[in-house]
């Protein structure tokens, strides 16, 4: 049966991480796949989550299984995290939260629910989105279309095109929305524009489905967290996919929340069950043990303080960073934007064969797209990526 599978390529982000650890040059500078690098060009295990794991080893007491919402405390925990300590939408019951393998998880469980919601469910996406949402959404079956949100030429969102295209979305269309630090792009909708969207949602009954990967990466996590508050204050029904994979870190734990928001405590709790039912058949159980460390560093005072001051260090490193790249670039163009924008990434807005040579003359590493992991640069190799882009401008 196998044999007329044909060879497939490997998805590019991870093809390219591959590339990359295959290439044995030693000043190869990678700023391809999103993790943080520090300043010594390390993805550290933070703090507060060596001092979870250590107090983990001592009071784990059984490994046995957890059930398909996985831990009700994490799930309690990131529902404040996202939705804001004592928020009303949680107190009343329309919120329900199933910890998830990664962010991934959340968005293919979300995916799955919607096409039980709907048999041909529609999900609007930005032009352009993270890669992997396509395969995502697109491979549990939903109609995938996409609304156009940066403009190619001046690489900021171009609100108005968005809103245009959304108006010719049909009720109970999905419309997928990123939470912050949109990736691939790192242009954010402001505030007013998250209250325009939500209007138009509520207009022609659209389902808001967000997608939370980076809260605390763009300017904090209350700041991060508010034009998706302020939607769920305001429509009866959504969607949100969170990931705990860069906040806290835990890349390769797989470890992630999707939280279903009802009208009523009883719609969400019949939504839930029907949820669950899915997970259950795909995957059964999510993994335990980064959802047990983000559930200990958020309920214990002293821990998540750490935790916090660590995340906002991360985050100010990442402004000084971008601040620093659009200065180091300004006398090829202007790359103000990149100083703007916020999260892991921008587009530098250079062509494929100048990604090409900058990778294969220079060592350095980004998306064919000129997406750059502005996380993955530090002092020393800023102004080398800055000089050698320079060069082939
Ligand atoms: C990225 O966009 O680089 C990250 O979200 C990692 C991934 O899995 O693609």
């Amino acid at each position: 049966m196998f044999e007329a599978l044909k060879p497939l390529p490997q998805d590019p982000i991870l093809q390219l991480m591959q590339t990359f650890r295959e290439d044995p040059r030693e000043h190869k500078i990678d700023l391809g796949i999103g993790v943080y690098k520090d300043d010594a060009g390390n993805t550290p295990i933070m703090a507060a989550v060596h001092q979870a794991e250590r107090r983990l080893l001592e009071s784990e007491s059984t490994k046995s299984y957890v059930g398909p919402a996985g831990s009700p405390g994490f799930g309690r925990a990131m529902a404040d995290l996202v939705m804001g300590e004592g928020s009303s939408l949680v107190r009343d019951g329309r919120v329900a939260v199933v910890q998830t393998p990664g962010g991934c998880g959340a968005l293919r469980m979300a995916a799955e629910f919607l096409r039980l919601c709907r048999d041909n469910a529609t999900v609007w996406v930005s032009t352009p989105t993270w890669g992997n949402h396509l395969p995502l959404l697109g491979g549990a079956g939903l109609n995938i279309r996409e609304y156009p949100y940066l403009d190619p030429a001046t690489l900021q969102v171009d609100f108005a095109a968005m809103l245009e295209s959304l108006a010719q979305a049909e009720a109970g269309d999905v419309v997928l929305l990123h939470g912050c630090c949109h990736n691939p792009s790192g242009a954010d909708l402001t505030f007013e524009q998250w209250q325009q969207v939500t209007d138009l949602v509520l207009k022609k009954g659209l389902l808001p489905f967000v997608d939370m990967a980076y809260q605390g990466l763009g300017d904090g996590l209350e700041a991060d967290a508010a034009g998706l508050r302020h939607m769920a204050g305001r429509v009866p029904e959504m969607i949100v996919a969170a990931s705990c994979s860069k906040n806290f870190g835990l890349y390769r734990e797989r470890t992630g929340a999707l939280m279903l928001m009802g009208a009523t405590d009883s719609v969400t709790s019949a939504a839930n069950s029907q949820l669950l039912s899915v997970i259950r058949s795909h995957y059964s159980m999510p993994p335990a043990h980064g959802a047990a460390i983000v559930e200990t560093i958020l309920g214990d005072e002293a821990l998540r303080a750490d935790w916090q001051l660590e995340l906002a260090g991360m985050c100010d490193r990442i402004l000084g960073l971008r601040r620093a790249f659009a200065e180091a670039l300004a006398p090829a163009g202007d790359f103000g934007f990149i100083a703007r924008q916020r999260g892991m990434f921008s587009f530098l807005g250079i062509s494929p064969a100048q990604v090409r040579r900058l990778r294969e003359e220079y060592g350095i590493y980004m998306l064919e797209s000129s997406r750059v992991n502005v996380a993955g640069l530090n002092d020393r190799t800023l102004p080398v990526v800055a000089e050698a882009i320079r060069t082939i401008l």
